[in-house]
């Protein structure tokens, strides 16, 4: 049921202060200030490696994950997209961590990989949606979302909580690691606890959104950029814009745009950049202004602070609530699946059945 929502999409985009929380509400200890994750029999404390294997959207949590296992619990990870994972004979041993991350829990890929991860004898931990499917069943350690059912093909919500149980599960390692004082969880705990009505206040941003799809609903050509945890976003937000408004899109690395994309920077190309004010804000926006100069349609996604401080360039600017880096991908999933959203609609494509596309692709 669609309540009063035009599309399953749009539903679930606006589901995910409640889903988040409610995800969210499983693996934080609000009183305690620390993170829980379910029981299980493996050490995790001991680790040496993690390897995240996922297909699409959910790769990209994988990728951000990489940014926050590495960096607070300083283990090395590796991410692969599922169809590639087994093929090239990955260099695999006991001691390593593997993580599935898969809304359906049947992706055919992902299924495949966890399924080598067990054979090569790694504990193995899903990130998961659906509690009866065969991921949910066949890891060591689910880690659920709780997205409840997904129905829009292009996948939203359970974006955002995969993002909150990976958050959750990079602080666990850390302090499994000895590498997180109890002020710092505490800390973490909060931001994360922050999340919902900071996405919440993302949502209230719809009609701006709304204005710029139509504004950049003729490109033929869409590039999006982010730096640090925020470049995976971009290649999300790539994917959602070319899954359901058919326009090409491309996310890049802020700082690789100058190695090659910036050739096909023109007046028509829109460029969507990703910059929450925080660590890496001065370098993106330095990447922005050369696109600017080049005549690009730039449209910055970003807090005051960073909209003041960004100066000349945009053409339109998408206000964030001002967040910690850490909650960023979250909060800013938003604007990016809203803006994906609204091209489509303003296009005519069906959004929640896009061409070509199945919402559990359960062949190789
Ligand atoms: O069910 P899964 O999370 O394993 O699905 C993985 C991908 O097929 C999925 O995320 C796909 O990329 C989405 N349609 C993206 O919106």
């Amino acid at each position: 049921d669609k309540g009063n929502y035009r599309h399953f999409m749009l539903k679930e985009i606006h589901e995910q202060p409640i889903v988040v929380a409610q995800t969210l509400g499983s693996y934080l200890r609000a009183v305690e200030e620390q993170v829980a994750l379910p029981a299980m029999d493996a050490d995790l404390s001991r680790i040496s490696r993690v390897v995240i294997v996922a297909c699409g959207t959910a790769s990209y949590v994988g990728l951000i994950g990489k940014y926050w296992i590495e960096r607070f619990a300083r283990i090395p990870v590796e991410v692969d997209v599922a169809s590639e994972f087994r093929y090239r004979d990955p260099v695999l041993d006991p001691s390593m961590l593997g993580i599935v991350v898969s809304q359906s829990g049947e992706t055919a890929d992902t299924l495949a990989a966890l399924r080598h991860m067990k054979s090569a004898g790694l504990t193995t931990a899903g990130i998961v949606n659906v509690p009866s499917s065969s991921m949910a069943r066949e890891v060591d350690l689910l880690l659920p979302t709780h997205a409840g059912p997904e129905i829009g093909v292009a996948s939203t919500k359970a974006f955002t909580c995969q993002l909150a149980v990976m958050a959750s599960l990079a602080t666990m390692l850390a302090r499994l690691r000895g590498l997180l004082s109890a002020a710092d969880e505490a800390e973490i705990v909060r931001h994360l606890g922050e999340a919902p009505a900071a996405i919440n206040a993302a949502l209230a941003h719809d009609a701006d959104i709304e204005a710029i799809g139509r504004r950049i609903m003729g490109a033929r050509d869409v590039l999006y950029l982010g730096r640090g945890a925020d470049y995976p976003l971009a290649m999300e937000g790539a994917l959602k814009l070319k899954e359901i408004s058919y326009i090409h899109a491309e996310g890049y690395a802020a700082g690789e745009m100058k190695h090659g994309p910036i050739a096909l920077i023109d007046e028509h190309v829109p460029l969507i950049v990703i910059a929450p004010s925080g660590p890496w804000f001065e370098k993106t926006i330095s990447n922005m202004h050369e696109a600017a100069a080049r005549g690009a349609q730039v449209i910055l996604i970003s807090d005051a602070r960073g909209i003041a401080d960004a100066g000349e360039g945009p053409i339109a600017t998408i206000e964030m609530p001002e967040v910690h880096p850490l909650i960023a991908p979250i909060v800013y999933s938003v604007p990016v699946q809203l803006l994906a959203y609204h091209v489509a609609v303003a296009k005519g494509t069906d959004v929640d059945q896009p061409r070509n596309l199945a919402k559990s692709v359960t062949v190789e």
